[in-house]
Order: C-alpha cells, then sequence, then structure tokens
C-alpha cells in the first residue's frame, strides 16, 4: 500500500536526523559532546595569571589576539588605505514616508574609481540631531546589496557579484527588482529609526564575495592575497576581510557628524555574526558587538564538537578562514584558544550573543556558554558580564552587565524579536 502524503512527509522530515546520526562533521546529540576544557583566559602564555586590567590589555589581550589572527581568522594585513575616499552619493531627508533620513555613499578603497570599493547606506531618524547627540548606530554586513535591507524603491540596486537565489530574486549573480526589500525583516530599519538610532549597511559581496574567487578579487586584490589554497598559512580569508570592511565603514561613519562613531553597535547574522565579532574583537572603537546565531567560528564553542565542527566548516568553506585553521579538523582539542577568548578581547565593551531554537547547526548552548566563561575578564573591569550560571529558557533574555543572552524560538533567521532585545540592550549600553 502506498504511503499517505503524511507519513511520507514526515518520512522526510526524519531524513536530516538519519543523515546527521551517520555523517562526520557535524554532531546534534548533547550526549556526544566529549568532555573539554576550555583555556583560561587569563592565564598568560607563560603561566602567569592575570589580576588586573591592565596587564590583561597590554599582555594577554595582545596574546590572544595574535593566536586568533595566526591560527584562525588570518592576519588583517592592514588598516584603512591611504587613499581611501567617499562621496555622498544620494541624500533624501524624507525618506519611507518621511519617517527617516536616507543617505547612500561609496567608498573607494584606492585613488581609482574602478578599483575596489563599496556601497554604504545610512538610514537615520528625521531632522537633524542636536549638536551634541549624534545618533547612535547599528552597522551590518547585508547577504543581498543595501536593496535588500528595506523595500525602498529608491535604494540604487547592487551591480555586484551576488550568489544566484530563486528565493532572493538574484538572477545569473545579479540583483534584480524582486531583490528589493528581501531581508527587510532581518533588518527592521523603521522599528530601529523609531527607537532613535541611526542604521548602517554594507553588502558583504563588495568587500569579498563568498566564493573561493573572492579571496583573489576586490579588497583582497589591495593586499595580494594568495588564492584558497595557495595563501599563507596565517592569511585572512573572507571573514578577516569582511571584519576589514566594517571597520572601514566605522571610518566613514566617524566622519559623519550626525552619526555618534562612539556609540556604533556591529551586528551580523551566521557567517556574518562571526565577522561582527572579529571586527570587533580587532577594532576597539566599536562600542557593542551583536552575534546573532553566528554558530562555529562565531560564538560557539569549537571544543563541545556540536553542531557545525570545525573540519565541516573549513571543508564546505575553505575560503571563510586561514588556511592553518585547518590543523584542527577533528583535532578541536588541540586548539590553544576557544570562542569565550573571542568574546573576551571585545571586554569591557558589551556583547550580546543570541541563538535560536530550531538552529542546533549553530549550537545554542554553545552560543551561550561562550558568553558565560568570557566572564571571569569582565570581571576584571568590575563587570558582572550575564550574572547566570544556566542557559536561560527560551524567550527570556538576560540583558547583563556587559553581556547579554537570548535564545528565541525559531529558526535561523533574525527577527523582530531578536531585534527588541538589542534595541532594549542598546538603549542600555549606548544610550548613557
Ligand atoms: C552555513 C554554515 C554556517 C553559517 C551559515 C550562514 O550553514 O555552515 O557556519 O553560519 O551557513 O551563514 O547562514
Amino acid at each position: 500500500m502506498p504511503l499517505s502524503y503524511r507519513a511520507a512527509a514526515s518520512l522526510l522530515f526524519l531524513l536530516p536526523a538519519l543523515f546527521a546520526a551517520n555523517t562526520p562533521g557535524f554532531n546534534y546529540e548533547e550526549a556526544s559532546v566529549p568532555p573539554y576544557s576550555l583555556p583560561d583566559p587569563l592565564m598568560l602564555i607563560r603561566g602567569t595569571p592575570v589580576t588586573d586590567a591592565a596587564t590583561w590589555r597590554t599582555q594577554r589581550r595582545p596574546e590572544l589576539l595574535e593566536i586568533f589572527s595566526r591560527e584562525i581568522y588570518g592576519r588583517t594585513p592592514g588598516g584603512r588605505p591611504s587613499q581611501m575616499h567617499w562621496a555622498i552619493t544620494s541624500v533624501d531627508r524624507a525618506a519611507l514616508g518621511g519617517k527617516a533620513v536616507r543617505k547612500e555613499l561609496t567608498v573607494w578603497f584606492t585613488e581609482k574609481k574602478d578599483g575596489p570599493k563599496m556601497h554604504l547606506i545610512i538610514y537615520q531618524p528625521p531632522g537633524a540631531p542636536a549638536a551634541h547627540t549624534p545618533w547612535p548606530t547599528f552597522l551590518g554586513l547585508n547577504y543581498f546589496g543595501n536593496n535588500c535591507i528595506n523595500a525602498d524603491p529608491h535604494i540604487s540596486l547592487s551591480t555586484a557579484w551576488m550568489r544566484t537565489s530563486a528565493e532572493f530574486k538574484v538572477i545569473n549573480n545579479r540583483a534584480t527588482e524582486g531583490t528589493r526589500g528581501v531581508h527587510a525583516s532581518r533588518w527592521n530599519v523603521e522599528a530601529i529609526v523609531a527607537r532613535g538610532y541611526a542604521t548602517a549597511s554594507i553588502y558583504y559581496g563588495d568587500l569579498c564575495e563568498d566564493r573561493p574567487e573572492g579571496l583573489t578579487r576586490d579588497v583582497a586584490t589591495l593586499f595580494g592575497t594568495g588564492s584558497v589554497d595557495q595563501r599563507r598559512p596565517d592569511e585572512w580569508g573572507a571573514i578577516g576581510i569582511w571584519a576589514w570592511g566594517l571597520s572601514r565603514a566605522l571610518d566613514v561613519l566617524n566622519a559623519d557628524p550626525e552619526i555618534d562613531a562612539r556609540r556604533v553597535a556591529v551586528h551580523g547574522h551566521s557567517r556574518l555574526g562571526k565577522a561582527a565579532l572579529w571586527a570587533g574583537a580587532q577594532d576597539e572603537r566599536f562600542a557593542l558587538v551583536i552575534s546573532n546565531d553566528s554558530g562555529a567560528g562565531g560564538a560557539a564553542l569549537s571544543k563541545r564538537i556540536f553542531g557545525e565542527t570545525v573540519e565541516r566548516i573549513n571543508t564546505s568553506f575553505p575560503f571563510w578562514f586561514s588556511t592553518r585553521f585547518r590543523t584542527y579538523n577533528a583535532r578541536e582539542a588541540s586548539l590553544p584558544v576557544d570562542q569565550h577568548q573571542l568574546i573576551a578581547l571585545i571586554a569591557p565593551r558589551p556583547v550580546h550573543v543570541a541563538s535560536a531554537e530550531g538552529d542546533p547547526w549553530a549550537d545554542p548552548r554553545g552560543e551561550f556558554l561562550s558568553a558565560h566563561h568570557a566572564e571571569p575578564v569582565y570581571a576584571l573591569f568590575g563587570k558582572k558580564g550575564l550574572g547566570v550560571k544556566n542557559q536561560p529558557a527560551v524567550n527570556q533574555p538576560v540583558l547583563g552587565d556587559g553581556l547579554a543572552y537570548h535564545i528565541r524560538t525559531g529558526v535561523h533567521d533574525i527577527t523582530a524579536y531578536d531585534w527588541t532585545q538589542y534595541l532594549n540592550f542598546g538603549d542600555k549600553v549606548l544610550n548613557r
């Protein structure tokens, strides 16, 4: 007798679980998490404990940054290029039906107009801010061009290479009119602006295309980056380049008198959450760092081996991290650092880590534990951190002292619920 539609559907539903159990490279079983020990963020390599903030700043933080650069993300080869320049290409002070000001800028990384460049979009509350209170700002990378963050028909459509996607109306690797606003729910522009913040975005593909070829194009060419497998072991990859672009966007925001560059939150979802954390760890100008479902190589602990593993991510995306990171494929225990120390690198600046219940690939518990195990470094600065020992229940956000965490119902995404928590934490830590 043929299977009913419903029975067939539930069998299909089970397939990922069967696949998970038998395929190396990820783990969905809490019982299979091996015993692991985390490196102490407060122990210098030479074995001396760090007991004060000054030693953290001058000795331990540089040590950890060096390890993350050399072993995981690759070294950032330079800062702001000397010839970098930009221009405002459009301003509408009555955008979104008068609810916002929209500004578009182009940033050229060299003197050449046909060289590597990125487009920056800013929405801010209407009216001019009082001279003494420029807008605090949320800055993040987007997946489908600045046109994806809102259906506003006046946003310039990206002409850059983009991953073809029927769902997001990207045809032959180019954005189409249909790409407008496809991630509007993830950006929540109106809600952010209504709360008295600006929101700024850049397209990650302007910096480094999300494919192996990206490492020999655009920003990578400024630094002579090698190709995916031909890089020196500690050369950067796409995540390093995306993080670099966030810092360049901050350079530009810093020159805008309507933006308060001392109150910029850098945020990102998933692979772009990894980039946001790495940007925030390196660049101390970011006042708040937000990781939305960043998972492996982001907020999730590697040594737990839950969800996506080091080997899996290095195999699926061999151009995201340094080639040295591959040394730890299936050898997580030998990693000299883990991701709680990435969060600690941001201390005492605030970090908000968020997970989704239906996102085991990103290891929600491992994301929580990273924030939790960063606490000793916040304590050095007199901050409590999360202040809870156990992972909070779903939809019970903890907005602590320097650290925040929430896990919500639903899948891998950024939702209005996530934004409500980020804005609440932003009010607490940015709106002083
Ligand atoms: C893949 C990848 C993750 C990543 C995610 C995303 O699932 O394995 O590491 O976070 O893509 O960026 O959406």
